[in-house]
């Protein structure tokens, strides 16, 4: 593997990377560099990866029982301790479990029942992040579960397959919990064919991103730094495994990788730079393969990539230096000047006997891919502008008893995201998936060419978004706009839209600046 770049030069000191000295102390006394990513110094370059040896946890996916034509899963809400960084415990939180939550499955089409109990001793709240659902289902901070109780939500799924998530979404302790490690997948199929990788744990793999805080030479948990994006940890873990490696069975794999990070962003690479396929972005498939050598997730934001894995040969995925488009020391403690290391992937020339390995898997790239059809501009029936502040939108905080936006149900608006603060920000709209129309006025790249819920918006930047709302009519059960920055959030840049009739045209304190067409 190639590992001869070095990071571009920084000026000023980095408040979370760790200095040459520390660096040869952790080698030679601990044998360890106290991080599951490595910061490497200015002007270092190494193979760090190799160090990764801790078999990729997969997380379970989520058993169901069909009752009554539902199907009906169970989870709950835990706090505990959790190894995870070998030797070093931290506080925790779960689903089912004290750290991260079960992949859930469900079938385009299916009724869903999902039983949440809160275990914890802080109320909480199961959102499921990206789904079409009617509000009330939503699990935002208005369904709040109480220590003790139980929510049931219900629904069809009805939207394409995708890779979507499921978090807690308390008023104000978002950060924590998800922080905490309370973030899982939740995959929709359909009966369509496809001809992408499918085994689930084979050669289709969840890569959910977290980062956490130990302190240097790595044997107790530290303080994350605090950040204009929010809180910065300076250690990254995968799945809840610390420097993991994944021993791929065949040649070609599919990743669905979710930044569950709190704040920070992950500017995705290869080591040995070659090209990766981008073939799902948050809402679902792409119309062909994307070849991109980065891509940029930040928190909330999922892709599906493809990685073609030779024999014999270690790739590292990891995270790259990147701009945030903010100050270069804002940039810095907001983590965009580090390199990290991910995940170290192999495939073992003499592969095990592996019984549960299916006969055919696909081993070469698809030429093309059964995407959905994307919305047509056209009938677009408002536009709305939203501007970011540092942590407003449209100058205001979140109020729990002030429904922001009134949306007629089943109607496509186009939204104007502007960024008009000194932060990058992310902006997420619950209960649908919308497309790019354009960045700062022009068509969006080509990884922005398909379902989203969450787009990032660096410091001075503009999205327009064409947004396709659902029919699920319920004036007085709002969902949730926000910037997925969880501190930012917590902080109050959050606001709320509710689907009417349309009998409604404008509510009494909705004072966006809008035009009609
Ligand atoms: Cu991922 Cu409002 O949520
Ligand atoms: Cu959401
Ligand atoms: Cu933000």
């Amino acid at each position: 593997m190639s590992d001869d770049d070095t990071p571009p030069p920084f000026n000023g000191p980095p408040p979370i990377r760790i200095s040459r000295r520390t660096l040869l102390l952790g080698i030679g006394a601990l044998g360890i560099i106290g991080a599951g990513g490595y910061w490497l110094t200015e002007g270092q370059s190494q193979n760090l990866g190799s160090a990764f040896t801790n078999p990729l946890r997969i997380p379970p996916l989520l058993e169901s029982e069909l009752i009554d034509g539902e199907r009906v899963f169970h989870l709950t809400a835990h706090a505990g301790d959790t190894e995870l960084v070998p030797g070093t415990r931290f506080g925790t939180m779960g689903f089912n479990g004290t750290h991260l939550g079960p992949t859930i499955r469900a079938a385009r089409g299916e009724h869903v029942r999902v039983h949440v109990t809160n275990a914890l001793s802080m109320p909480t709240t199961a959102h499921w992040h990206g789904m079409i659902l009617p509000a009330a289902q939503d699990g935002t901070p208005h369904q709040s579960i109480h220590p003790g109780d139980t929510w049931t939500a219900a629904w069809t799924v009805d939207q394409p397959p995708a890779t979507l998530w499921y978090h807690p979404h308390p008023h104000g302790q978002t950060e924590l919990q998800v922080g905490r490690g309370m973030a899982g997948l939740f995959l929709i199929d359909d009966d369509a064919p496809v001809n992408l990788p499918t085994e689930y744990g084979i050669d289709d793999i969840p890569v959910i991103i977290q980062d956490i805080s130990l302190q240097p030479g790595g044997t107790q948990p530290g303080t994350p730094t605090t950040a204009p994006i929010g809180r910065i940890g300076n250690t990254v873990i995968i799945n809840g495994t610390y420097q993991p490696h994944f021993e791929s069975t065949t040649g070609l794999v599919r990743f669905r990788i979710l930044n569950a990070s709190t704040a920070r962003c992950y500017n995705l690479q290869l080591s040995t730079k070659e090209a990766f396929h981008l073939v799902a972005t948050d809402g679902g498939i792409l119309p062909s393969p994307v070849a991109l050598t980065s891509l940029l997730l930040s928190p909330a934001e999922r892709a599906e990539i493809l990685i073609q894995i030779p024999s014999d040969e270690d790739i590292v995925l990891r995270s790259v230096p990147h701009d945030l488009g903010m100050s270069q020391g804002d940039n810095i403690t907001s983590g965009a000047d580090d390199t990290l290391e991910l995940l170290r992937i192999t495939r073992p020339i003499t592969r095990r006997t592996d019984r549960s390995l299916p006969a055919s898997l696909p081993a070469s790239l698809p030429a093309s891919l059964p995407a959905t059809a994307l919305p047509q501009p056209p009938a677009i029936s408002i536009e709305r502008h939203f501007t970011l502040g540092d942590t407003t939108i449209n100058g205001k905080t979140m109020d729990m008893d002030r429904i922001d936006t009134l949306v007629t149900a089943g109607t496509t608006e186009k939204w104007m995201i502007i960024n008009d603060s000194d932060r990058a920000h992310n902006f997420h709209i619950h209960g649908t998936q919308f497309t790019v129309d354009t960045v700062n006025a022009t068509p969006p790249a080509a990884h922005l060419r398909g379902w989203k819920d969450t787009v990032f918006i660096p410091s001075g930047n503009t999205v327009e978004l064409i947004v396709p709302f659902s029919s699920f009519a319920d004036a007085a059960t709002p969902y949730m706009y926000h910037c997925h920055l969880l501190w930012h959030e917590d902080q109050g840049m959050m606001a709320q839209y509710a689907l009417t009739n349309g009998q409604l045209a404008i509510a009494p304190d909705d004072d966006e600046h809008k035009s009609h067409h």
